[in-house]
C-alpha cells in the first residue's frame, strides 16, 4: 500500500479534492496543512512515496522549493507533484496544472507515478494483499510505517483502523483491543513493522534502569513474536536483529553466572516472573546449562553459546500447545489428533535444524545438535532413553531441559535435590550421572 502525503494548506477545495481521492487512488492519503508539519512526518517515517502540494501557499510561499531543498539534504528520494501555473518540472518532480485539479486527473497521474495499473477492461487492479498480525506487536512500536487496517466482515476488503500518524498510545490500543485481536498490515511493510519493533525494543533495552522483571517481560513478550515469525517465514532479513537482540539478552544473563546461590537466585526470579511458559523454559535451561558447562569443562564459553543455541531454538518449531510433549507416551496420551499436528510434534526437531541452518549467525554445527537434541538421529520422534554416548552437549542440555521441566510441572522455583530424583533414574549411564552429580552440588 503507497502512503500519499497531499498537503492542502487547510484550503477547503483542496481538503475536497483530497476526500474525493479516497477510494480512487491505491494508497493512503495522508493529508498535512503545512511544511512543517510534512517535515515532522518524514522525521518519523520515511517510507513515503508521493508528496501532493500546490506549488505556493499563502502563509509560505514557495512550497514546492522548500520541500525539493529538504529531500535533497536529506537524501530522501521522494517524488514530489506540484500544481501550479508557474511549476516547472524536473528530475523527481511532476507538475500538474490547476485545471487538471479534478479527481479523474489527479487520479491518472497518481497512478502513472505510482505504478499501479488497470486491466483490460480499464478496471484499476488492487494489487495489496494483507498480512495478519497480533494486536499485541503494537505495543511494541513507536511508529508505524503504514497505517494498520481492519477486515470488513467477511469480505476481502480492508479499512484503515489505526492512522500511520495516530499516538500510539496504551490507551488507543486497549480501546482498539476491545474489538480487535487481530488487526492487518500491508504485506510489503510487514518487514517495516518488524524493524521498528526491534528499534523502539533495542532503545528500551539500552535504557538505563530497566529491571530484570521488565526485561525478562519485554524478552518473553519478544520471544511470542519472534517463534510466531520464524514459522511463517523463516529466520529472514528483518527478524534476524529481533532473534539476536533476545538471544543476547537471555544469553548475557545466563553466562553471567558462577556461583550455585545466585544461579538459584536468578532461576527463582525467571520462575517466578510473570512471563509465558515457554520463555521460562527457554531462559532456565539457558542459565543451567551454562552454570552446568563451567563446572564440566575447562574453556566453557563456546559451550556456553552453543547450549545457549539449544535453549533458544530446540523448540521453536514445536507449538506452544505442545511443549511439555517430551516422549512417545505424552504424544499417545494426546489421543486422536490431526496428522501434521502430529507430524509437527514428532519433526520439531528436524524442523528447528532446518530453521537454524539458515541463520547465518549460528556456530557451525549448532543446526547438527537441535536435529538431535532428544537423541534421535534424523531428528524425528522421542526415543525412550537417551544413549549414554551421545555428544555431550546434548547431553548436557537434554538432561537440563528434563530437570526444568520437572521443576515447573512440580512448582517449584529452582531445582531441588527432591527434582533431581525425581527424574535422575532415567539417566543411569556412567556419563549422565556425572552430570547428575553436578547438578547435586547445587542443592
Ligand atoms: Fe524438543
Amino acid at each position: 500500500m503507497k502512503q500519499i502525503v497531499f498537503i492542502t494548506g487547510k484550503q477547503a477545495k483542496l481538503q475536497e479534492l483530497l476526500r474525493n481521492l479516497e477510494g480512487n487512488v491505491s494508497g493512503n492519503l495522508i493529508e498535512r496543512e503545512t511544511i512543517d508539519d510534512v517535515l515532522a512526518l518524514l522525521s518519523l517515517v520515511r517510507d513515503i512515496d508521493l508528496i501532493i502540494t500546490p506549488e505556493q501557499l499563502p502563509k509560505e510561499g514557495s512550497v514546492a522549493a522548500k520541500l525539493s531543498e529538504f529531500l535533497i539534504s536529506s537524501d530522501l528520494q521522494i517524488p514530489l507533484l506540484i500544481s501550479g501555473e508557474n511549476a516547472q518540472a524536473s528530475e523527481g518532480i511532476h507538475v500538474i496544472p490547476p485545471s487538471q485539479l479534478t479527481v479523474e486527473h489527479l487520479t491518472d497521474k497518481i497512478e502513472t507515478l505510482l505504478g499501479g495499473h488497470v486491466d483490460s477492461s480499464g478496471k484499476k487492479i488492487e494489487t495489496t494483499t494483507y498480512h495478519p498480525l497480533p494486536l499485541s506487536y503494537l505495543y511494541y512500536v513507536k511508529t508505524l510505517p503504514c497505517h494498520i487496517y481492519k477486515k470488513v466482515s467477511d469480505k476481502p476488503s480492508y479499512n484503515v483502523l489505526i492512522r500511520i500518524d495516530q499516538d500510539l498510545s496504551k490507551e488507543l490500543l486497549d480501546t482498539v483491543g476491545k474489538e480487535y485481536k487481530e488487526v492487518f498490515v500491508p504485506r510489503e511493510y510487514h518487514p517495516n513493522l518488524i524493524n521498528n519493533i526491534t528499534n523502539s525494543m533495542t532503545a528500551h533495552f539500552s535504557a538505563a534502569g530497566l529491571t530484570l522483571e521488565n526485561r525478562l517481560k519485554a524478552n518473553s513478550s519478544l520471544y511470542t513474536i519472534l517463534k510466531k515469525e520464524i514459522n511463517l517465514f523463516g529466520i529472514n532479513h528483518s527478524i534476524s536483529y529481533l532473534v539476536e537482540l533476545v538471544f543476547q539478552s537471555v544469553l548475557e544473563g545466563a553466562m553471567e553466572v558462577f556461583d550455585k546461590e545466585g544461579l538459584q537466585q536468578y532461576a527463582q526470579k525467571i520462575s517466578e516472573s510473570t512471563t509465558t511458559f515457554a520463555y521460562k523454559i527457554v531462559h532456565l535451561n539457558a542459565l543451567y546449562a551454562c552454570y552446568l558447562m563451567t563446572k564440566l569443562v575447562r574453556e566453557f564459553v563456546e559451550y556456553q553459546i552453543i547450549v545457549g543455541y539449544l535453549a533458544f531454538f530446540s523448540d521453536i518449531a514445536l507449538p506452544d500447545r505442545y511443549l511439555k510433549i517430551r516422549s512417545t507416551e505424552m504424544l499417545k496420551a494426546l489421543g486422536n489428533i490431526p496428522a501434521d499436528e502430529d507430524a509437527t510434534i514428532r519433526e520439531h526437531a528436524l524442523r528447528a535444524s532446518r530453521i537454524i541452518g539458515e541463520y547465518r549467525q549460528a556456530p557451525t554445527g549448532v543446526a547438527n545438535l537441535i536435529k538431535k537434541h532428544h537423541g534421535a538421529n534424523d531428528g524425528i520422534g522421542f526415543p525412550d532413553k537417551l544413549p549414554d554416548d551421545v555428544n555431550k552437549i546434548i547431553m548436557v542440555f537434554f538432561i537440563t531441559e528434563t530437570m526444568t521441566h520437572a521443576m515447573l510441572a512440580q512448582g517449584v522455583p529452582y531445582l531441588t535435590k527432591e527434582v533431581i530424583d525425581s527424574v535422575a533414574p532415567k539417566f543411569d549411564g556412567p556419563n549422565q550421572q556425572k552430570i547428575i552429580k553436578v547438578l547435586h552440588s547445587i542443592c
